[in-house]
């Protein structure tokens, strides 16, 4: 009688340690699930780094006076898996002399849905290719969908160097 005693109190107890390790690992498991999301988000921006930095994009001679060009800029945040997407578009165009700044930048998206707008020297407006929007060579709109002028980034000259501030680009609506 106390043989069976003693088994079935062995299996009771290797019950009661399973499921003890079950519902810890369960519990582990969804602390993690649960948990990362917030501890991420939290810290999230501490990790950041600034997007809005100067980049050099190149000399002041690369530019005929009044010419717009299409230039390549990288955000500062390198990021290994972030791949292609470090990598953003801006319309720069040299002033003519007496004009408030040297150079204008543009965002190359469309302030409808975010399309890559292009420049067409002549006429002199910029086009969105996705749904039509037009426009002037100054950004603002010469005919919808877009809401809104192209977004400017700000530009500088040091010595003979371009800068652009690179800047997150509000969202268009
Ligand atoms: S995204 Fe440019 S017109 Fe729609």
């Amino acid at each position: 009688m106390s043989h069976i005693d003693l088994s079935l109190g062995r299996k009771m107890m290797s019950r009661e340690v399973f499921m003890g390790a079950f519902i810890f690992g369960v519990g582990g498991i969804a602390t993690v699930v649960f948990g990362a999301p917030i501890v991420a988000y939290v810290l999230g921006p501490l990790l950041k780094q600034p997007t809005d930095v100067w980049r050099d994009i190149g000399a002041v001679s690369d530019w005929k006076v009044g010419e717009t060009r299409h230039v390549i800029i990288e955000y500062p945040d390198q990021r290994s898996w972030a791949g292609p997407t470090r990598e953003t578009a801006s319309w720069v165009r040299r002033n003519e002399p007496g004009s408030v700044t040297q150079f204008t930048a543009f965002a190359v998206y469309c302030t409808h849905l975010g399309c890559p707008v292009q420049w067409l020297p002549i006429p002199t407006l910029f086009i969105c290719p996705c749904h039509g929007s037009v426009f002037y060579g100054d950004g603002r709109v010469a005919g919808g969908p877009a809401p809104k002028p192209l977004f400017r980034y700000l530009t500088k000259v040091v010595g003979n160097r371009v800068f652009i501030k690179t800047e997150a680009v509000p969202l268009t609506t």
